[in-house]
């Protein structure tokens, strides 16, 4: 079954939301190509889907190191175990075991579950770092421009 976005993986922060549904395109992606049991295409996705998550790994890290985010080393440690996890699959795989489905699933559970909680937690930090969007909207808090082009040049150092 696809997964389908919903709101309860919204952090609010449109970067990240943006980055957090192409991750979900991705596992989305996998699903298809093992279904269609094409093996080149699920390893090319798998290898995709690893190096999107790694960048957005680092985006993340960066821009909460920015926001003086009190949690980031837990939450470090969490991204690392995640990278750890998928590294034994991709050896695993490199020994021509077939890892797709146990791959997909632990994926599709382990990503959402982060994105809905530990991420979540980080949005009212980050929020308030840029100015949300919707304050934005209001005219209450416009986004400070180096605050915005922090993001900016964070997007240009992680995802080329
Ligand atoms: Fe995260
Ligand atoms: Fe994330």
């Amino acid at each position: 079954m696809p997964i389908t976005w919903d709101s309860r993986l919204d952090t609010g922060i449109d970067v990240i939301d943006a980055q957090h549904k192409r991750i979900v395109d991705y596992i989305n992606d996998l699903e298809i190509a093992k279904i269609k049991g094409d093996k080149v295409l699920t390893m090319e996705v798998i290898e995709q889907l690893i190096d999107y998550t790694q960048s957005h790994f680092g985006f993340e890290e960066s821009m909460l190191e920015e926001a003086g985010y009190k949690f980031l080393k837990p939450h470090k440690k969490v991204h690392e175990l995640f990278i750890k996890r998928v590294t034994e699959f991709t050896m695993r795989a490199a020994k021509g075991e077939d890892i797709a489905d146990e791959l997909h699933s632990m994926l599709a559970k382990w990503l959402l579950n982060h994105i809905a909680n530990e991420d979540r937690d980080y949005s009212e930090t980050v929020k308030n770092m840029v100015g949300s969007e919707a304050a934005h909207h209001e005219g209450n808090v416009a986004m400070p421009a180096a605050r915005s082009g922090f993001m900016a040049g964070l997007l240009g150092r992680f995802f080329r």
